[in-house]
């Protein structure tokens, strides 16, 4: 049921800092330990992360962990590119794929393929006993539990979490108290945002009228802008697009008039350069809402709206952070809009045809 909510995204959402400490549990101290403990001092020549939607954006998200973390090449597919491009896939790499359902026809596709080459295949997964499931060499499961609401919310969340949890354990550094604490203090932001999350119905009512939403983000934040714009227009039926910060001059500035919205994710790393971003939007009288550090007046006073976060102590988690109140503003947006927000029209929870 519902319980106290009035859709189930909206509980969800509430549900995810419960979820993200127990996850944190189960696989740092608990059962789900040695499964990540195969995984100690493992190194693929490549990694071919591959999935679909919201599960694409969290394959986005990990391939930067198993980069950066791991020094490990990952490259992130669409799985429905993936199938027909005739991926190069050698021995010893990698095929990860990622879902909520485990059923997404293109999805397993692409692990049919990989396991025609050869190559061993990995799942992070919610449905235990899925096809996919089924089908993996190895399976990461993601706790979710059942989630109702056709727009993804948690698995987002617990997807990019336990791809990040695979990252720490090739390094070997699970046991680094850090990593339990730094978990623990995203559970604790997301529940802020969850208690504070009128504030960012206030911000809906400023801009839920107008025709265009752009959301940028860079770096680790880009995926974010790509799983922001995917959420609210998928519940809110309004043209929203994600895009790299630094491709807005590329193209995507001729849009920009009053009607349009520009939604920037920034984080404490790139300030400066989004300064001249904000400036550029309001000089075309484009409306301006940022999502950034608290305590940022350089940045502030030229926003129309201004979304202040505490991104201290999650320097690998903050995007998981961010992206919950990208989640609240498509609810509010598209509740002020009074759309069915647990069953958009034309979508359907799991694509199992091609
Ligand atoms: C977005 C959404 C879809 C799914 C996609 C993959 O809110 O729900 O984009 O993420 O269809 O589904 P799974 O994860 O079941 O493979």
């Amino acid at each position: 049921t519902k319980g106290p909510y009035e859709h189930y995204m909206l509980k969800e959402i509430h549900e995810q800092p419960a979820l993200v400490d127990k996850l944190a549990a189960f696989y740092i101290k608990n059962e789900g330990r040695k499964e990540l403990d195969s995984l100690k001092g493992f190194k693929a020549p490549a990694w071919h992360l591959t999935a679909c939607g919201t599960a694409w954006h969290a394959g986005l998200v990990i391939k930067n962990y198993f980069e950066q973390i791991n020094r490990q090449r990952a490259d992130v597919d669409i799985a429905s590119e993936f199938r027909y491009r005739e991926p190069i896939l050698n021995k010893g790499e990698v095929g990860l794929f990622i879902s909520q359902s485990g059923e997404t026809a293109d999805t397993l596709a692409c692990q049919e393929l990989c396991k025609e080459k050869g190559i061993e295949t990995f799942s992070i997964v919610n449905t235990e006993g899925s096809t996919l499931f089924r089908n993996s060499d190895k399976n990461f499961l993601i706790h979710a539990g059942v989630e109702i609401g056709v727009a993804s919310t948690k698995a987002f969340t617990l997807q990019a979490l336990t791809g990040y949890l695979m990252s720490r354990a090739m390094e070997g550094t699970l046991d680094d108290p850090k990593l339990f604490s730094e978990i623990q203090l995203l559970s604790n932001r997301i529940g802020e945002l969850c208690a504070q999350s009128d504030s960012l119905k206030e911000v809906a009512e400023k801009i839920y009228t107008k025709k265009g939403f752009i959301f940028t983000g860079r770096g680790k934040y880009f995926p974010i802008a790509l799983e922001g714009a995917l959420k609210l227009k998928e519940i809110a039926y309004v043209h929203a697009e994600g895009y790299a910060a630094g491709e807005l001059k590329h193209g995507p500035i001729a849009l920009i008039d009053e009607n349009i919205v520009n939604i920037a994710v920034v984080g404490p790393e790139l300030l400066e350069k989004t300064v001249s971003n904000v400036e550029e939007v309001k000089a075309r009288r484009g409306i301006m809402v940022v999502v950034g550090p608290k305590n940022s007046p350089e940045i502030e006073h030229l926003a129309d709206a201004y979304i202040p976060l505490d991104f201290n102590g999650l320097p690998n988690l903050s995007p998981l952070y961010v992206n919950v109140a990208l989640q609240f503003l498509a609810y509010h947006i598209a509740k002020l809009k009074g759309t069915d927000i647990d069953k958009p029209r034309n979508l359907a929870k799991s694509v199992t045809v091609e």
